[in-house]
């Protein structure tokens, strides 16, 4: 069973200058709701109970919106607008947070949580990633595939080879239709991508991987690197990658922002 999931939401969004300066990338409104909103659903409705962020400065917002807000509600009460309260309900999660203080790298945020995640499997979603999926969401997807194997288990995507070099991308033997048992894995290569796979920013780990994560160099970009400790990890322990069904979001590219409100205004 997995419980517990780490959100590393502290970047500083470069890609998205200059709104970034202010408005953090993860509240991005998406609809009425930002952008974390449905990762925190998505971790929700794949049975995770707790959750921690990682923030950093500027990153006030995220903890504002996952507040009770007691004012509104007494407000919306008085002024007999209960209909409201429904539609302004924020996810009914147990919310942790720790900051990271300089932007090291993933790895970095994900080591963060080593004290919060204890002894026990857990998954990390990146809130950039926002993944529709018309079935099971795409973290449970992962969760399913954790439980047949009791493994480290990384949600892939199949990209177009121009792209590739924006992300850790995988070697492996497909053991069943969409599922990978990985031989490599390789963050951001810049020429001879080992596959087409590119990892998602969905992950369940085992805890062995924060024994990986101590002690790593910096990677690519002169970030410490999730996708080295996964490297390092599959010396000694096996670990699957599966293609996550749905449509998955960058909301860090503006193209991929655009598609992702217009597929969501369809959708109401
Ligand atoms: C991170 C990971 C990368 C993964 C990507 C998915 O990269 O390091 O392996 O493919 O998320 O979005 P980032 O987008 O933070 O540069």
């Amino acid at each position: 069973m997995i419980r517990k999931a780490i959100i590393p939401a502290a970047g500083y969004g470069t890609r998205s200058l200059p709104i970034t300066k202010v408005i953090p990338k993860e509240m991005f409104p998406v609809g009425v709701k930002p952008a974390i909103h449905y990762i925190v659903e998505e971790a929700l409705d794949s049975g995770i109970e707790q959750i921690l962020i990682v923030v950093s400065k500027r990153k006030g917002l995220i903890l504002d919106y996952f507040d009770d807000s007691l004012g509104l509600e007494v407000f919306l009460e008085r002024e007999n607008k209960q209909h409201l309260l429904k539609q302004h309900k924020i996810p009914d999660a147990e919310m942790y947070y720790t900051r990271q203080s300089y932007p090291k790298g993933l790895g970095d945020a994900v080591r963060l949580g080593k004290h919060f995640i204890g002894n026990e499997p857990f998954a990390v979603l990146l809130p950039d990633d926002i993944v529709l999926s018309k079935k099971t969401p795409g973290l449970k997807q992962l969760i399913e595939d954790y439980t047949k194997h009791q493994k480290s288990v990384i949600g892939l995507n199949v990209v177009k080879p121009a792209f590739l070099k924006n992300y850790g991308v995988i070697k492996g033997a497909e053991i069943k239709p969409g599922t990978f048992q990985l031989d490599d894995i390789v963050e951001k290569p810049k020429e001879n991508p080992p596959s087409n796979l590119a990892v998602i920013g969905r992950y369940i780990f085992t805890p062995q991987i924060f024994s990986h994560l101590e002690n790593l160099k910096p990677g690519a970009g002169g970030e410490i690197q999730l996708t080295d400790a996964i490297k390092t990890m599959l010396q000694t322990d096996k670990c699957f990658g599966k293609i996550i069904e749905g449509n998955r979001f960058d909301i860090g590219s503006t193209n991929d922002y655009v598609n992702l409100l217009q597929t969501i205004s369809k959708m109401d």
